[in-house]
């Protein structure tokens, strides 16, 4: 059977814009309930400035806590320069993703460097962290629309694709920060891409802003991508990205696999109760596209179960 393969970004893109502090513990139980669902990769935190985003202040104490727990999960931290990436050493990160937006204006909201400068030091880090032995992703981010900058160039991506996959990122996510694609431009985008990026190393990340996440992770199939990232409950956004609501949820993501016949090795009702956990430590409702259906169907199994 053919499958995809998912990173639930929940803990990282999911919880960096929350109003509310969750604690270290807190992520842990996320990260737990979500490991028991089956997922394998997480992005569990990003090595940051605590003064830009403050909900990722603990980053190093949870990687080492999250891999002495679960030894078996592919962790994931998002590095934004040089020290970002000695943090996350210390920390003893096996595998870092760094973060290039497509346009001027997004690379200097977000990591206070211009496009030139952002992309040497996004392609030092991925060139130090695979010589440190470190698996690598690269995220080329509004790599539809940019907030600041409008309609971003598709040479760009493409060009910008290609020099993060040179400099030795194992994996080239194409991100929607703000959730602005539609179906036909994601399909275009990523073939294009495809041509500079080999496919089975694309991932896309797409944000649910205008309620097409989910058709937008169909068009990414049809273009042959077979890596997604999600975010459990749905949630997540950019701090810096005006606009950006939450991520294509990956109880949406795993009920299309399975209903597609594509594989994830992830099971509902565990992501159910990771809803419950992020939920609980949010305090509000969250859910994504499936959610009253998914809840629905669940109490329908538990009331047909024989007392
Ligand atoms: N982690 C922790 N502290 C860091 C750091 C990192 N990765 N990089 C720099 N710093 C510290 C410096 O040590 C310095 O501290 P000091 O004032 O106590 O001496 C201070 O931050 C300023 O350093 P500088 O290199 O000038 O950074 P900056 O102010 O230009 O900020 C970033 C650059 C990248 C650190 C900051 O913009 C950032 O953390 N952005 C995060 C973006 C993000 O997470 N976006 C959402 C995900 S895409
Ligand atoms: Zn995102």
């Amino acid at each position: 059977m053919d499958a995809i393969r998912i990173t639930d970004v929940s803990p990282r893109d999911g919880l960096q814009n929350q109003p509310v502090a969750v604690s270290t513990e807190g992520k842990l139980r996320l990260i737990g309930q979500l490991a028991q669902a089956g997922v394998q990769r997480i992005e569990v935190t990003s090595f940051v400035s605590p003064r830009a985003v403050p909900q990722m202040a603990d980053a190093d104490e949870l990687l080492p806590a999250v891999q002495a727990r679960l030894p078996g999960l592919h962790a994931s931290v998002l590095v934004p320069n040089a020290k970002g990436l000695a943090r996350a050493q210390d920390a003893g990160a096996r595998e870092i993703a760094v973060v290039l937006s497509a346009t001027e204006t997004m690379n200097r909201k977000n990591i206070n460097m211009g496009l030139a400068q952002a992309t040497e030091v996004c392609a030092d880090t991925l060139q130090q962290a695979r010589a440190a032995g470190l698996r690598t992703r690269a995220y080329v981010a509004v790599a539809f629309d940019c907030p600041f900058d409008g309609r971003t160039s598709l040479d760009t991506v493409i060009a910008l694709a290609a020099r993060m996959r040179a400099a030795g990122a194992d994996e080239v996510v194409i991100a929607d920060t703000i959730g602005s694609a539609a179906p036909g431009q994601v399909r275009e985008r990523l073939q294009a891409v495809a041509a500079a990026v080999p496919l089975p190393s694309l991932c896309v990340h797409l944000h649910d802003t205008r309620g097409m996440a989910v058709a937008n992770a169909w068009a990414a199939l049809e273009a042959g991508v077979r890596r997604f990232d999600a975010s459990v409950g749905g949630i997540g956004g950019c701090p810096f990205a005006p606009g950006a609501a939450g991520n294509l949820a990956t109880e949406d993501l795993v009920l299309l696999a399975q209903q597609s016949g594509l594989e994830t090795g992830i099971h509902l009702d565990g992501l159910l109760a990771a809803v419950d956990c992020a939920q609980d430590l949010l305090g509000r409702p969250l859910g994504g596209r499936s959610i009253a259906w998914l809840r629905g169907a669940r109490r329908r199994a538990d009331s047909s179960v024989p007392a």
